[in-house]
């Protein structure tokens, strides 16, 4: 390593950091790259309508021009939503939101961008009208799913996502009205909840016989994601709910508190929520929520705003009718103070001149003004901020500020959050913290069964969704969901029949795009940790990583909650969090590059440890065998066999079936394959004789 890491491949000289060319020879430089990956994305096509009409009408020069603002726009809009443009397609751009870094709402990112780049269309069409004379009108077109992203061509053609769902975005636009954007279904299942759509289309496109169904997007909603769900019956969470109660109970009584709650997406921290406005409903407590988004973390008092005009009830009403209700609710604040907070709310008067004051005394003002109506407040409430980890800035520093008041009112703020977040919210001086923990394993098995129903045909498949869901309640629904959906399970909710076998239980695509954004939010550095970790198995010590050549940053990992540390004295080791995210971990690397780490990680255990080797011998031929490498893990089966036999019967039968079930999978030509059939089953038949059943 050099003192910056880089160094032209060229001459060998240290570089500063971030060149592109060496300063010393002028070759241009290689930085490396990140391996290609399978991604969970939304891929967007949009297309100007009848553009050869518009060539011929105004010339290839004035289209040019037409074309540059509008793809500028467009650009624009879809980096907005932290989308990248893949490229330009020659009338029009090809967008990909969730990849390079993978977003969990990478659908929901990809409709607002529609919608913004129909709108900024609308804008350039009243231009291109007025000037040309001419109607430019864009179709929009979008499909989720699995795509290959990576560098190709060795770069030189730059980063850019493969897969037929690339194909199905395009044939999407194509089908979309002029002026409109058209969903394919599995991106209308993915923004379910958040998108307004149109009733199902049956849509002819190219390539495929039969037609395909297609939605039309008409907007997004603007309430809350979790309306309108069926809620299963909370499991577990008892003393939780005692605690929050016990809060609440303190606070009626004067003495108000913070609590923080934090867990892992999908623990059940909106649900939490969820029975705790219930519990306030239910004693006549006034509730008020607002919540982070994670496209809005850069947007300035995006929260604070939310949270204010909920608390102070003008989220409904028209901007005068709530700027009249303001100033009934704090009727002896100073009027500058006054326009100060509209402005804060959204609600100012645009004939109305702001004072000109700086940012520290305006900051101060308004806390003054808000701490003061907090204090004034009688009557007890429950203010929820949700998913901090995505609040901007000036939300947060402004809701530390209102906080610091709540021990001396009626009032509990309750904010939620997953462990990464590190902000000021947290860290509240006397604020409460409630960790979320996974389900246990009976409260996990009670929720499968009340979302399956007690049909016998479901029962393994119930108990392999509680194995994989590991306590975590979302994932446990998203897995019913999908089979569901796939027609795996049959009939209604809590009364469902299965047709099918256990090895059904797929990890669903939300699920998968959800741990997927969490894992890129890594340094490349710990992610490479993290992949060749899955690669070596749930349990993994950083000593192998390290005789991998892999520089293991198990750190990181560990306070991304990605993994745990599980021993602590003679060499540590680490278990990956939830089998999921090894799952995650593991399926998006290439089959190719998986291959060569599962080989190299069976050279490593074997030459870490040379007398151990037979011990070792199960594991090197599982990774063998997962590398691809037939006969060698055929042959670490057998030595694996021959080593439990005198210590464990059942492993030693393992091995042996497992070097049979190669050897009947091994081609007919291949010299040795009589040979090796035979020998795997004279060691059963041993077995068998010995040890019968
Ligand atoms: N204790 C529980 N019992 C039953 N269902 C639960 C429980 N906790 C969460 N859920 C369900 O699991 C799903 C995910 O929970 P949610 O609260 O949205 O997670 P988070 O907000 O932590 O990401 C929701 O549908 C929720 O109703
Ligand atoms: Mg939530």
């Amino acid at each position: 390593m050099t003192a910056t890491g880089l160094s032209c491949g060229s001459c060998g000289i240290d570089l500063p950091r971030n060149s592109k060319f060496c300063n010393e020879c002028g070759a241009a430089v290689a930085t490396a790259t990140t391996p290609a990956e399978y991604k969970q994305v939304t891929v967007l096509f949009a297309d100007v309508v009848h553009s050869m009409d518009i060539a011929t009408a105004v010339g290839a020069e004035r289209l040019r021009e037409i074309m540059t603002e509008l793809v500028n726009r467009a650009t624009g809009v879809v980096q907005h939503f932290g989308g990248t443009v893949d490229k330009f397609t020659g009338d029009g751009i090809m967008a990909v939101f969730g990849a390079p870094v993978a977003l969990e709402d990478h659908a929901v990112r990809a409709c607002r961008a529609a919608l913004g780049i129909q709108d900024e269309t609308v804008r350039l069409a009243g231009d291109v009208k007025e000037r040309d004379g001419l109607d430019l009108q864009l179709r929009v077109g979008l499909n989720s799913g699995e795509v290959i992203a990576g560098e190709i061509g060795s770069g030189a053609l730059g980063y850019t996502t493969i897969g037929e769902q690339v194909g199905l975005a395009q044939r999407m636009e194509s089908v979309a009205p002029a002026g409109g954007a058209m969903l394919s279904e599995s991106t209308a299942r993915l923004v379910g909840g958040t998108a307004v759509l149109g009733e199902t289309e049956m849509v002819r496109v190219k390539g495929a016989d039969a037609p395909v169904a297609a939605h039309r997007l008409l907007g997004m909603s603007e309430t809350h994601r979790d309306v309108g769900r069926t809620e299963s019956n909370l499991v577990g969470r008892r003393w939780e709910m005692a605690a929050i109660e016990s809060l609440l109970d303190r606070a009626i009584d004067g003495y108000g508190t913070v609590v923080g709650v934090v867990g892992s997406p999908g623990i059940g921290k909106s649900r939490l929520v969820r029975e705790v406005a219930a519990m306030a409903a239910a004693r006549g407590v006034d509730f008020f929520a607002a919540f982070c988004e994670s496209h809005a973390s850069d947007i300035p008092f995006y929260v604070v705003a939310r949270l204010l005009r909920a608390a102070f009830g003008v989220g409904d009403l028209d901007v005068a009718a709530a700027r009249t209700q303001i100033r009934a609710r704090v009727p002896d604040a100073d009027p500058e103070d006054l326009l100060l907070f509209d402005d804060l709310l959204g609600i100012a008067d645009p004939e109305v001149k702001l004072p000109k004051i700086d940012p520290d005394a305006r900051r101060r003002r308004l806390t003054a003004l808000v701490n003061a109506a907090s204090l004034a407040r009688q009557t007890p409430a429950v203010y929820v901020v949700e998913d901090v980890h995505w609040i901007d800035k000036v939300s947060e520093s402004l809701l530390a500020d209102f906080i610091a008041v709540i021990p001396q009112t009626r009032s509990v703020v309750l904010i939620t959050y997953r462990p990464e977040y590190p902000g000021a919210l947290n860290r509240v001086p006397g604020a409460q913290s409630i960790a979320l923990a996974p389900l246990t394993d009976s409260e996990t098995a009670a929720l499968v069964s009340e979302l399956l129903g007690d049909d016998p045909s479901v029962d393994a498949l119930g108990q392999k969704i509680a194995e994989r869901a590991a306590g975590n309640p979302f994932f446990a629904e998203e897995m019913v969901r999908d089979l569901t959906e796939r027609g795996v399970l049959r009939g209604i909710r809590s009364a469902y029949f299965s047709t099918a076998g256990v090895a059904e239980v797929s990890m669903p695509a939300t699920v998968q795009a959800t741990i997927a954004a969490r894992i890129d939010r890594l340094a490349p550095v710990a992610k490479r940790t993290l992949s060749a970790a899955a690669v070596i198995g749930s349990r993994f010590d950083p000593g192998l990583l390290e005789t991998l050549g892999i520089e293991p940053i198990v750190g990181d990992l560990v306070l991304a909650e990605l993994v745990d540390q599980v021993r602590f004295t003679g060499g540590p080791e680490y278990v990956f969090h939830h089998p999921l995210i090894r799952s995650v971990a593991y399926d998006s690397q290439l089959k190719s590059d998986r291959a060569e780490l599962h080989r190299r990680v069976a050279a490593a255990i074997e030459s870490r440890d040379p007398a151990a080797a037979e011990e070792n011998a199960a594991l090197i031929a599982e990774h063998l065998e997962a590398a691809g490498d037939l006969h060698a893990g055929y042959g670490w089966h057998l030595r694996a066999g021959a080593w439990a036999t005198s210590r464990n019967m059942a492993a030693a039968r393992s091995s042996w079936e497992r070097a049979r079930t190669i050897a009947d999978t091994l081609p007919t030509d291949d010299p040795n394959q009589v040979a090796m059939r035979i020998a795997p089953r004279t060691m059963l038949c041993g077995i068998y004789a010995a040890w019968p059943g």
